[in-house]
């Protein structure tokens, strides 16, 4: 069942405090939704209610950790007790880390980029989706994943997997809510004006360091250039402004109401993306062996009972969507 009517339902937005996920929350206040802005910062989330405050739309904000799973179930009870009935889900909060190489990673590093990427976004599902079907009514879950989870930037291994993940779990979810209330879509965007390079250090623990100082795309001073990835720490060509590339974090926000709307698996930004997927699905077709004999026992096993390990019925349920440049 698609979210179809936006009008007076509610939305819980993660990471709402800044970039997309702000987008994402004033999109729906202009949907006409009651929104509740979700964040571990609390200042900068006091400063994102300013624009729902100024625009008298309904709004309630949240401070909370995604990676506390205790903290979210009081945050849902909160959000209930505020609004009603929660329609839309957003797990949109992520961070960032540095980008080595992953031999050179350290377990903090890698426990903190999973924690908030993936488990803050399995805790958002198993906190609310339950929730959702004991509503009864049209929901749905919004998982943000990224481009880079999909075909995957060189250097950027803890980043992509995270996002790989979400892309996994959103797919597997809207086959299994099938049949219920409760949708879901993976967001994957391209380029959006957002602050990840900044935020994801000032909620950093202490214990990782704070290294502010490095841009995403270059290594830290201790790594050698030369063990990166020869595309990762790429030279930046002036003449290329890559802030050109980026869309409005309300546009996207647009783009994910109207996916909402859809039903669809994947929401998208930037249509410049799709040959890099249709090069790394070819790729895997080429690398199938190419059998002259295809044996006829195992096809019928894969064609019979067991066709749900070699075909999965949810990626056929997505429709073209129509061109979004005017
Ligand atoms: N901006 C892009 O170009 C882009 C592209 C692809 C995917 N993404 C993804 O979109 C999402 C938002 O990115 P953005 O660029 O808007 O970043 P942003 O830094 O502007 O916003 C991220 C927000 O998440 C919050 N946050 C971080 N950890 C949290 C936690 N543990 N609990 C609660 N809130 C937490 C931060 O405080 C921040 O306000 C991220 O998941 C990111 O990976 C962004």
């Amino acid at each position: 069942m698609a979210l179809e009517v936006l009008k007076g339902k509610t939305a819980f937005v993660t990471g709402a405090a800044s970039g997309i996920g702000q987008g994402i929350a004033q999109a729906c206040g202009n949907a006409g939704m009651n929104v509740i802005l979700v964040d571990l910062r609390a200042k900068a989330l006091a400063e994102a209610a300013v624009w729902f405050e100024q625009k008298g739309y309904p709004h309630h904000t949240i401070e909370l950790d995604v990676t506390d799973r205790a903290g979210y179930a009081k945050a849902a009870d909160n959000a209930e007790a505020k609004f009603g009935k929660v329609h839309l889900l957003v797990n949109n909060a992520g961070v960032e880390v540095p980008m080595v190489p992953l031999w050179k990673s350290t377990y903090d590093d890698i426990d903190f980029i999973t924690g908030v990427n993936i488990h803050g976004v399995l805790n958002g599902i198993v906190t609310f989706v339950p929730r959702m079907l004991n509503y009864g009514e049209a929901a749905h879950v919004v998982n943000t994943s990224s481009q880079s989870g999909l075909s995957v930037v060189p250097g950027a291994t803890l980043y992509n997997l995270t996002k790989a993940a979400i892309a996994a779990m959103t797919e597997t979810l809207k086959g299994d809510l099938k049949g219920t209330n409760v949708d879901a879509s993976v967001f994957a965007p391209g380029p959006v004006q957002g602050n990840l390079s900044v935020t994801s250090y000032e909620v950093r623990p202490e214990s990782l360091g704070n290294k502010a100082e490095i841009p995403v795309f270059a290594p830290p001073p201790e790594v050698n250039p030369a063990e990166i990835s020869p595309t990762a720490g790429f030279t930046p060509q002036p003449e290329l402004d890559f802030s050109k590339a980026t869309i409005s974090a309300l546009e996207a926000g647009e783009r994910v109401l109207n996916g909402v709307q859809r039903g669809d698996l994947y929401i998208f930004t930037h249509p410049e993306f799709a040959p890099g997927i249709k090069n790394k699905y070819e790729a895997m077709l080429r690398a199938y062996p190419a059998e002259t004999k295809i044996d006829p026992v195992r096809t019928q096993i894969f064609e019979g009972f067991f066709s749900f390990l070699t075909q999965n019925p949810v990626y056929a349920e997505q429709k073209p969507v129509p061109g979004f440049y005017k």
